[in-house]
């Protein structure tokens, strides 16, 4: 990338500073103020330091829509630099000029009025005057004067001049104007002067980031009302990030084991249900390390046993959150409900009995297994073949089951009864997680209450359990809470699934968590995907298309080359994330869309017990 050699200063009017002063990256003996000069001559539009020269060009006008990057493109060829000067102006003083202007725009528009036309022009300017008064009363707007000045250095006045001259050809091209700025003119002027300011903190800027600052987009803000995601490493501001917008957004987080990854995902959960947002957490760990922040979040924690007393069934059907929110009645929804809940859980059949769905005849014989279970269950095909409405108590449409639900055992049972030779072979290797067997969590209908805004699912004993139950089991879990959450009428909800390499480096849970992403996003659900390196997404197809379709991701310590390849899959410039191979813990790249920030994750001392993975939590909530 390269880098700017300029400084960008942040004043007030009385030239003292009110914000950083970024030191853009240059050589030491390119810089003009990397040493005090024995003295300077200040000319009438120019500056002579030694043999050195500089001419300072103010930005007079810049047109409404300018994209970040066009003005150093335009502007900052050679030996350039860029000054900004930002000084507040208090709110009581734009008050005071738009009440002035406001009298005169609406008697322009009653006089338009009384000739029986209509004046669209002022019309506008008084609304959004209005509007801006409204704005700046309630905090939301904040003006500043703005002085942006580019300084260009050569060696003698003429080639400074001459390189001034060139550049504002180049930027009346995109319409923007500069005017030569004289000694007498403005504080940026004399906030470029080198060699003056030693007092002022340098931080390194490289050419996106400069550019950023312009037209005054920031990337600290890659979203004003989002969450705090943690402390930009080069300017010390907040950086701000919403998932929600412009739409949902999951987050894929990733990293060695023992950065941060679960922490920083703790302290977005954390600031995700401040907003009021429901948060569902599949915790693998054998510590149950989200637990205790969930519990002090009002939440609730259950550790799943493979085999106990509770029982998850995953054909059970939920209604469908988004009916619900618009007061659909089930027959006023349409839908195949029994039709997409035998695809969701036929890779959870799939990895149970290990077979695959590509060959052989496992997903025809499957198939007909649970269509007859549903069948045999009074199920059918639509939304009210499985729900009747019903009014609650306080006076909310509930939709409610009208049968019970078919349950593993019963599919294990139709695949007995299969005509194709194969069914009885599935159904043994079904037994094991049937009741009686070993891993039975799955088998009947759900006892498991997930009657809480907040819940975390331990799944630790089942990945424990080994075997095929470890990864279909903790699917199985993902699946349910992924359903559960779709039948929450919340726009906005956080599905947080931890250690997802075990899903994304197998062959038949790839896909399956690929759907899962989808489905999801449709249901306003944001998952936060945890996996221990961007590796695990680029090595199969379906990984990379959760990697390509994520707007969101963090990236925390691993190795360089992943990252490389994984920055060359979004078209990024590798060093862009390369960065990430040298950050220490507790320190992540925040990439949204294009825009990469770095940022030091930081929480407050109050949360931090919560926080740790190393302590481990009482077990509560255990059948
Ligand atoms: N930003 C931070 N500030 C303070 N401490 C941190 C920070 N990030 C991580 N830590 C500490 O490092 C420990 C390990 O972090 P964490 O458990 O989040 O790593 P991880 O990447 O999730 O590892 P694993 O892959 O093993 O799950 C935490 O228990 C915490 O004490
Ligand atoms: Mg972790």
């Amino acid at each position: 990338m390269a880098r700017l050699n300029g400084v960008v200063a942040v004043l007030s009017r009385k030239r003292e500073p009110v914000g950083t002063v970024l030191e853009v990256d240059a050589p030491e003996t390119q810089r003009p103020w990397g040493w005090t000069p024995s003295g300077v001559e200040v000319a009438a539009d120019h500056l002579v330091i030694g043999d050195r020269a500089c001419q300072v060009r103010e930005v007079a006008a810049w047109p409404a829509v300018l994209a970040p990057g066009a003005m150093p493109d335009a502007t900052l060829a050679g030996e350039a630099a860029l000054v900004i000067g930002l000084a507040p102006v208090p709110a009581e003083r734009v008050n005071a000029a738009l009440d002035k202007a406001l009298p005169r725009q609406q008697s322009a528009a009653r006089e338009a009025q009384r000739k029986g036309s209509v004046d669209a022009e002022q019309e506008r300017k008084i609304r959004d005057a209005l509007a801006l008064k409204e704005a700046i009363a309630s905090g939301m707007v904040r003006h500043f004067d703005a002085h942006v000045s580019l300084l260009y250095w050569a060696d003698g006045a003429e080639a400074a001049v001459e390189a001034a001259r060139a550049a504002q050809r180049r930027a009346r091209e995109r319409t923007l104007e500069l005017v030569a700025l004289r000694h007498s003119q403005g504080p940026s002027y004399h906030g470029a002067l080198p060699g003056g300011r030693p007092v002022l903190r340098g931080l390194l800027l490289d050419q996106s980031q400069a550019s950023a600052l312009f037209p005054f987009t920031d990337e600290n803000l890659l979203d004003p009302g989002g969450v705090f995601a943690g402390i930009n490493e080069r300017t010390g501001a907040p950086v701000l990030w919403n998932r929600w917008l412009p739409d949902v957004s999951h987050l894929l987080v990733s990293g060695d084991t023992g950065y941060g990854k679960s922490f920083v995902v703790k302290v977005l959960l954390t600031q995700e249900r401040v907003f009021g947002r429901p948060l569902l957490v599949l915790d693998p760990s054998p510590k149950r390390e989200y637990a205790p922040l969930l519990e002090a979040l009002g939440g609730r924690y259950i550790a799943l046993q493979p085999s106990g007393t509770q029982r998850l069934n995953p054909l059970e059907v939920m209604p469908d959150g988004a009916a619900l929110a618009e007061g659909h009645a089930p027959e006023q929804h349409t839908g195949r409900p029994v039709s997409d809940r035998i695809a969701a859980v036929k890779p959870i059949f799939a990895a149970l009995c290990g077979e695959s769905l590509d060959s052989g005849p496992f997903d025809a014989v499957l198939e007909a297994a649970l269509q007859r279970a549903y069948r045999q269950a009074g199920c059918t095909d639509s939304w009210d073949g499985c729900f009747t409405g019903a009014v609650d108590a306080l006076g909310s449409l509930a939709w409610r089951p009208k049968t019970a639900w078919p349950t593993l055992g019963d599919v294990r049972r139709a695949l007995e009864a299969s005509e194709d030779a194969e069914g009885p072979r599935y159904a043994r290797m079904l037994a094991p997680y049937c009741q009686g067997g070993s891993s039975d969590l799955l088998d009947g209908q759900t006892t498991v209450t997930l009657d809480s805004p907040v819940v975390g699912l331990g799944v630790n004993d089942l990945i424990a359990a080994g075997g095929r139950f470890a990864r279909a089991g903790y699917a199985a879990v993902v699946d349910y809470a992924a359903q559960r959450f779709r039948a929450l009428a919340a726009p906005h909800k956080v599905l947080c699934v931890d250690e997802a390499h075990n899903f994304l480096r197998d062959p038949v849970m790839a896909p399956w968590l690929e759907r899962q992403t989808r489905e999801a996003r449709k249901a306003g659900i944001s998952m936060t995907i945890i996996s221990q390196g961007v590796a695990d997404f680029l090595r199969n197809d379906t990984g990379r298309a959760i990697w390509q379709n994520t707007r969101c991701k963090l990236y925390l310590h691993q190795p360089a080359g992943d990252l490389s390849e994984a920055a060359a899959q979004l078209g990024l410039d590798p060093q862009m994330l390369g960065e990430a191979a040298a950050l220490p813990r507790g320190h992540a790249l925040l990439q949204v869309a294009e825009r990469v920030v770095a940022v030091a994750v930081q929480a407050p001392d109050t949360l931090q017990p919560m926080l740790r993975s190393d302590v481990a939590a009482q077990p509560r909530g255990d059948a």
